[in-house]
């Protein structure tokens, strides 16, 4: 866990980006002495912070290191609560465990926890998930909306258009989403979502979810069986690119959109799932526990279940499946 002057020294280079920060001023904010603020510069450089410092204007950073620690999260997060809690480990079984039990133990809505390597990442219907070290992001975001269990499932589909958006607005990158919680990127899966309640019946203590996004990974960096279905952004870009300032941008997508969501409703999220979604208005066929379904995805409801209309005008609803475009 960070430090609070940590924290808040990594606040203030955020809101006074690439500005010098004088050593009297960072003493006065963080209410601490210049020897102090100097312990802390000098411990930033060792965790990999590039910073210059220039007599009589003081300290700024050029860089920071290609980490998802809480320090490289706080420097440029422009969000208020999203992101502000951050858990770190360098690697663990999966992010899922921690945040559950983080959660349990009562912490704030918009908490994270990242790991540079997930060594049993897990997928949806318990699949693993390859989370290789330093190259993608790994995590889960808790959150604790005062809505009906049963609306949960919207908030898979918030996440996903944040995940889309904020994608785009860090990397200029536009990926499509694939029902119900897949992002794809040139038909190759690049991001995928894992939903999880702790709830009674009719109260939600907190709605876990848990994202993994394909980053810096190489062709050659995928097994066998996921060569011919997964990318990443790298690939497809042709160059690396910054794990937090993605990161960053996603919590700050999600942020507005979850707090325009307990304000206003379902609708806007709806809206703009459907605008990305590949499959809406597509033929494709879809693999559910009781059998194959064909015909067109028509969209989905406001509980996000999809509704596909076969052959014969019989229209479906869909609540779990593997769905394929035809
Ligand atoms: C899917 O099957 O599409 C969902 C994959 C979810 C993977 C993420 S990576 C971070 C978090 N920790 C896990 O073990 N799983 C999720």
């Amino acid at each position: 866990m960070q430090s609070t002057i940590r924290k808040q020294l990594l606040k203030l280079f955020s809101d006074h980006d690439g500005e010098f920060l004088s050593g009297q001023m960072l003493s006065e904010a963080l209410g601490c002495s210049r020897t102090a603020i100097w312990k802390h510069i000098e411990d930033l450089r060792k965790d990999g912070f590039e910073l210059e410092a220039v007599q009589r204007k003081g300290y700024r950073i050029l860089s920071k290191p290609d980490r998802l620690s809480g320090n490289e999260i706080q420097l440029g997060l422009k969000t208020n609560t999203f992101g502000r809690f951050v858990h770190y480990e360098e690697s663990v079984p999966s992010t899922r465990t921690i945040a559950h039990k983080l959660s349990y133990e009562g912490a704030p809505e918009g908490a994270i926890v990242v790991a540079e390597e997930q060594v049993a990442g897990r997928g949806r219907l318990d699949r693993s998930w390859f989370s290789p070290k330093y190259s993608g992001i790994w995590f889960h975001i808790i959150l604790r909306p005062n809505i009906p269990p049963q609306q949960a499932p919207q908030l898979t589909l918030l996440a996903a258009v944040s995940v889309v958006r904020g994608i785009k607005a860090a990397t200029g990158i536009q990926c499509e989403i694939k029902w119900p919680n897949d992002i794809l990127l040139n038909g190759k899966k690049l991001v995928g979502i894992l939903t999880e309640l702790q709830a009674e019946t009719d109260q939600i203590h907190a709605v876990i979810i848990g994202i993994g996004i394909n980053v810096n990974q190489q062709p050659e960096h995928f097994p066998d069986d996921l060569k011919k279905t997964a990318t990443s952004l790298a690939i497809e870009k042709g160059t690396k690119l910054n794990r937090s300032e993605i990161l960053q941008a996603i919590l700050k997508e999600m942020e507005n959109l979850y707090s325009d969501y307990l304000e206003n409703g379902f609708q806007v999220v709806k809206l703009l799932w459907e605008s990305h979604a590949v499959s809406i208005g597509k033929q494709i066929t879809a693999r559910t526990f009781n059998g194959t379904l064909t015909g067109k995805a028509l969209g989905i409801t406001d509980d996000g279940v999809l509704l596909l209309q076969d052959h014969h005008g019989k229209i479906h609803h869909i609540y779990s499946a593997d769905i394929e475009i035809i």
